[in-house]
C-alpha cells in the first residue's frame, strides 16, 4: 500500500464523500430557504456519482492510504438505498472505519439496517433541545424529539453516536448548558462547532462566532472539565472529559484554533468533484475521468498528483477579507 503526502507533509487518511446535495432541513446557517427554495437547481440524478463509481474511487483512495470514509450530504439518508453503498464500502480491504453525518430525521427507522450493512458510527447534528429554537433553526417544522428518538435508536442498534451542535450568536447560545446536561446524562459525546464561513449564502462574519473559549467559560461555571488527548492523529475535535464521570465533550475550532497542520482529509462532492479543502473554490472533476476509458492506474495517479500538490491551509490563514472572497462552495454540496 502506498503512502502519499502533500506539500506540507500531511498524509491522506480520511475521505468524506457527499452522496447527495439535497436535504430535508433548511438550516438557516447552511441552506437558507430564500436561496434553497422551490426553484433551486439541485443536481439531477445522472450527475451524481453512482454507487459503482463511488466504490471504484473508494478502492483507489484506500490504496493511497485512506483508513476512514465518512458519508455526508446534504442529508445522506435521502440517497436511495444508501445501505447498499455501505455494504460495498464495508467489503473494501484496508478500510478501518465507515461513518456517516446526518441530521437524524430519518435515522430512527434506518439505524438497524445501516448497522447491518457495516456502518460503524453516526454523527448526528442537533443544535437545540428547545422546540421553538430548533424549529426556527431548521426551518422545517421538525422538533428535537424526533432527533432524540433517532439517537436512542442508533445507540440501540449498536452504532457509535456523537452529536454536533453548531453554535452561533443570537441563534442558540442559551441551549449550550441544556444540551451539555442532556448528553452528559446519556454519556454521548457532544461537540460544539464554531460557526464557519463556508459557502456564500449563510451571512457569516466574526461577530456571529461563539468561540471554544467562550463556550468553555460558560461550561466551567457548571462543570469540572479536563482536556483529553486526541483519539487519532488529525482528529478535528478538541476533547474534554467531565471529571469523575463517564462523559466527554468536544470543540470544533476552525475559527479560533485552526487545525490545518494535521488535516488529512479529502472530500468528494456529490457530482464527483475532488476538493482538498472545505474552503476550496475549484474541484477536480473525477466523474468525467470515471466516465472516460481511463485505466484504474491512471485514475489513481491523477488523484495522487492532486494530493501531492496540495498546499491548502485556509483556516490557518483566514482573515475577514479572505472570508468575504467571492467563490466558496456550499456546505450542502461538499458535505462539511
Ligand atoms: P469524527 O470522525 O467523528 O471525528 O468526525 P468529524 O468531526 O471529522 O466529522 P463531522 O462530519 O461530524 O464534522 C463535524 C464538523 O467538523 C463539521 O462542521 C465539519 O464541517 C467540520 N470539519 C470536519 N473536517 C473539517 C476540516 O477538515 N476542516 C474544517 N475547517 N472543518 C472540518
Ligand atoms: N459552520 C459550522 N458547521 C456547519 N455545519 C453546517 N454548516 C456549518 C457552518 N457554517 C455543520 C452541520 C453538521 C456538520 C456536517 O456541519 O450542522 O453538523
Ligand atoms: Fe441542516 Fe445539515 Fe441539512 Fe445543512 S445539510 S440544512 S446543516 S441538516
Ligand atoms: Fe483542512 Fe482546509 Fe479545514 Fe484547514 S481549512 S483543516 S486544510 S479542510
Amino acid at each position: 500500500m502506498s503512502y502519499i503526502t502533500d506539500k506540507l507533509g500531511r498524509p491522506l487518511r480520511d475521505l468524506r464523500i457527499s452522496v447527495i446535495d439535497r436535504c430535508n432541513f433548511r438550516c438557516t446557517y447552511c441552506m437558507p430557504r430564500e436561496i434553497f427554495g422551490r426553484d433551486f437547481a439541485f443536481l439531477p440524478k445522472d450527475q451524481l456519482l453512482s454507487f459503482e463509481e463511488i466504490e471504484r474511487l473508494a478502492v483507489i483512495f484506500v490504496g493511497l492510504g485512506v483508513k476512514k470514509i465518512r458519508l455526508t450530504g446534504g442529508e445522506p439518508l435521502l440517497r436511495r438505498d444508501i445501505s447498499t453503498l455501505i455494504e460495498k464500502l464495508t467489503a473494501i480491504d484496508g478500510l478501518e472505519d465507515i461513518a456517516l453525518t446526518t441530521n437524524g430525521m430519518m435515522l430512527g427507522n434506518m439505524a438497524k439496517k445501516l448497522k447491518d450493512a457495516g456502518l460503524k458510527r453516526v454523527n448526528v447534528s442537533l443544535d437545540a433541545l428547545d422546540d421553538t429554537v430548533f424549529k426556527t433553526i431548521n426551518d422545517s417544522n421538525t422538533g428535537p424529539a424526533r432527533i432524540l428518538n433517532s439517537i436512542d435508536k442508533a445507540k440501540e442498534a449498536g452504532l457509535g453516536v456523537k452529536v454536533n451542535m453548531v453554535v452561533k450568536k443570537g441563534m442558540n447560545v442559551q441551549e449550550i448548558i441544556p444540551m451539555a446536561a442532556y448528553f452528559k446524562e446519556k454519556e454521548i459525546p457532544l461537540r460544539f462547532i464554531e460557526f464557519m464561513d463556508v459557502g456564500q449564502t449563510n451571512g457569516w462574519n466574526y461577530q456571529k462566532v461563539i468561540t471554544k473559549g467562550e463556550i468553555l467559560q460558560l461550561l466551567n461555571q457548571h462543570y469540572r472539565l479536563e482536556p483529553i488527548d486526541p483519539s487519532y492523529r488529525g482528529e478535528v475535535a478538541r476533547r474534554y472529559r467531565y471529571a469523575d464521570e463517564n462523559a466527554e465533550i468536544g470543540f470544533i475550532t476552525s475559527v479560533s484554533e485552526s487545525f490545518c497542520a494535521s488535516c488529512t482529509r479529502a472530500r468528494i462532492a456529490a457530482d464527483g468533484k475532488l476538493y482538498t479543502c472545505l474552503f476550496a473554490s475549484e474541484g477536480f472533476d473525477l466523474r468525467q475521468l470515471l466516465r472516460s476509458d481511463i485505466s484504474e492506474e491512471a485514475l489513481k495517479s491523477s488523484i495522487e498528483a492532486r494530493w501531492n500538490n496540495r498546499t491548502d491551509r485556509y483556516s490557518d490563514e483566514r482573515t475577514e477579507a479572505s472570508a468575504a472572497k467571492k467563490k466558496k462552495i456550499e456546505m450542502s454540496y461538499i458535505g462539511g
